[in-house]
């Protein structure tokens, strides 16, 4: 299946649930692609910068591919990463528990378990293969992202009753906000 890339020039939109686009699982990442995503970097990262994001994954831009976009770093010191067909090859018995939010949920927040530390292996833009060992923030993260990847979200690590009330207050956020919207374009 292949995937219509955006254009290079333009920020890509970040889609928001319930878009299906952001439940399915994606296909990986093959050499014929890798052009057009180091072309796709500079607005995907823009994108993720401006929303403000640490971290993006491909569908959560309309694209169906195996690879995300990562950047921990503090204020004005970035440090972008590209991790390309991620796969976590290990995690810690261990758990951890941190608060985290995803572009595609705006505004919701929710405490999330997993493992506390992984190793992951990826593939950079020249199809060289690295590997990540992280723990804290940068464990939740790439987990949170590889399971973009999969068409997973962080509320279907929730109960169902927990998930219940973030998606309908997302959804209620949203009605108002597209309500506000409407009524903006109606009084000019
Ligand atoms: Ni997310």
């Amino acid at each position: 299946m292949s995937a219509a890339l955006p254009s290079p020039t333009a920020i890509p939109e970040i889609l928001i649930v319930p878009d299906k686009r952001l439940r399915t699982r994606a296909r990986p990442v093959t050499d014929a692609d890798r052009p057009a995503l180091e072309a796709l970097m500079p607005s995907m990262f823009d994108a993720m910068y401006r929303a403000p994001g640490i971290g993006l994954a491909a569908p959560q831009i309309g694209l169906s591919l195996r690879f995300f976009i990562m950047d921990l770093g503090p204020d004005h010191a970035r440090t972008p990463l590209i991790l390309i067909n991620p796969t976590i090859i290990a995690a810690s018995e261990t758990l951890a528990t941190r608060e985290e939010g995803c572009l595609s949920l705006p505004n919701q927040y929710a405490e999330i378990t997993r493992p506390a530390r992984i190793t992951a292996t990826y593939e950079d833009l020249a199809g060289v293969k690295h590997r990540i060992e992280g723990e804290d923030l940068l464990a939740a993260c790439i987990q949170h992202e590889i399971d973009h990847l999969d068409g997973i979200l962080f509320v279907d690590h929730l109960t169902p009753l927990k998930r219940n009330i973030l998606l309908r207050k997302l959804a209620k956020e949203q009605r108002e906000k597209s309500d506000d919207k409407a009524a903006s374009r109606a009084r000019r």
